[in-house]
């Protein structure tokens, strides 16, 4: 009894000490964000992604068919210059397949460029040496010069087969590993969905988009103009509605976090953090991040020790190519973000440990302490 009373008095300061303990060990996240900027005149970068092999960022040019890599330190290395890409294309989402090492690049020509959508792989072992670019086929039928494709983005699983995103026509191309290009899903759900009221002109026809690959047999793709989140069979092409607690409105690029399975989805204005627990019939967006909108942030991916990272690739700018010749801009942004509701989860998980650790000591304290008696006693 008595015993038992010393315990819990000692007990509370010993908590208090730990609190204290680790938070100074823990630095704040918030303060050591990792900011890059990176110098390569008139890129306006659309697609980021991240090369576990080469621990470095890749991001793609808006205009000069040149994929290049940036490190850490904001360091640029050119990876692809393609030539037989069509002068002034675009390079817009980008995936690594770790499995064959290879880039993928999801390409689309804009007006006034004649029509082109292909995807690319390129080597990522011999100097970014090019495998394919396998052009992507239009629905029979479509007068590609009234509405025409575009390829957005791409996600690929452990086999290499990429998907990528149609945003004009909602829906979903797949290439396999030796380029074979097909329509995989042309879901009635892509179509089944209202236009956002506050979709304004610039994504009020930009669809599908964003796409990220789960092992689990499926993928999970984000349309821009509903806000809405689909989880699309990786076999057959069909495609379920997931239910989120609020629409991802001008939803872009997506990324995945191993560890975790959190998905982040990322616009111009924030960057959404969504979780689900049942492999996606349901998903909760439980992080809202805002985002510097003058940086027009287009891509997100997961770096090394699943840091998250958005691009500010002022793609706009690019677009409307209102600067002079020679005035292009010359600096972008690659921003780590951080979610202070996951560090404020993370400290609390280790209080919690930690606490567990103390009432363990002491109830071991105790016993040890009534065994000592009980030997005593004996031994009397
Ligand atoms: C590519 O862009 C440059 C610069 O805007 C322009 O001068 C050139 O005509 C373009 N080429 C094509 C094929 O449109």
């Amino acid at each position: 009894m008595s015993s038992s009373t010393r315990c819990r008095s000692s007990f509370i300061p010993s908590i208090l000490f730990a609190v204290v303990l680790v938070g100074l060990l823990i630095p704040s996240s918030a303060s050591k964000r990792h900011v890059i900027n990176f110098r390569s005149p008139g890129l306006y970068p659309e697609g980021l992604t991240w090369d576990p092999s080469g621990q470095h960022f890749i991001v793609g040019s808006l205009h000069s068919r040149t994929i290049h890599s940036v490190s850490d330190a904001g360091v640029v290395q050119t990876l692809v210059f393609d030539p037989d890409l069509p002068e002034n294309a675009s390079i817009l989402g980008l995936a690594v397949d770790s499995t064959n090492r290879r880039l993928l690049a999801a390409i689309h020509c804009a007006p006034p460029l004649a029509p082109f959508s292909a995807l690319a792989a390129y080597d990522l072992r011999s100097g970014g040496r090019r495998i394919f670019l396998s052009s992507l086929p239009s629905l029979a039928g479509d007068d590609e010069d009234i509405a025409r494709d575009i390829a957005n983005d791409v996600a690929v699983d452990y086999n290499g087969n990429a998907y990528v995103t149609n945003s004009a026509k909602n829906f979903i191309w797949k290439v396999d590993r030796d380029g074979a290009a097909s329509i995989f899903s042309r879901s009635p759900l892509f179509n089944s969905q209202p236009v956002a009221e506050e979709a304004d002109a610039s994504f009020r026809d930009c669809g599908l988009n964003g796409i990220v690959y789960n092992s689990k047999g499926y993928l999970l793709v984000v349309q821009s103009n509903t806000g809405k989140m689909f989880k699309v069979d990786e076999e057959s092409g069909k495609a379920k509605l997931v239910l989120l607690n609020g629409d991802l409105v001008a939803a872009d690029g997506m990324a995945r976090r191993r560890r975790d399975g959190t998905v982040m989805v990322v616009s111009q204005k924030k960057l959404w953090l969504v979780k689900s627990q049942d492999s996606w019939s349901e998903g909760v967006v439980y992080d809202e991040i805002d985002l510097d909108v003058e940086g027009f942030p287009t891509a997100v991916t997961v770096a090394g020790q699943d840091r998250v990272y958005v691009l500010y690739g002022r793609v706009m700018e690019g677009i409307m190519g209102n600067y002079k010749e020679g005035e292009e801009r010359e600096w972008f942004g690659i921003e780590e973000v951080s979610s202070e509701k996951e560090s404020g989860e993370d400290k609390i998980w280790v209080y919690v440990l930690i606490g567990l650790g103390f009432a363990y000591f002491c109830f071991w304290r105790f016993q040890m302490k009534r065994l000592i008696t009980n030997m005593d006693k004996k031994t009397t």
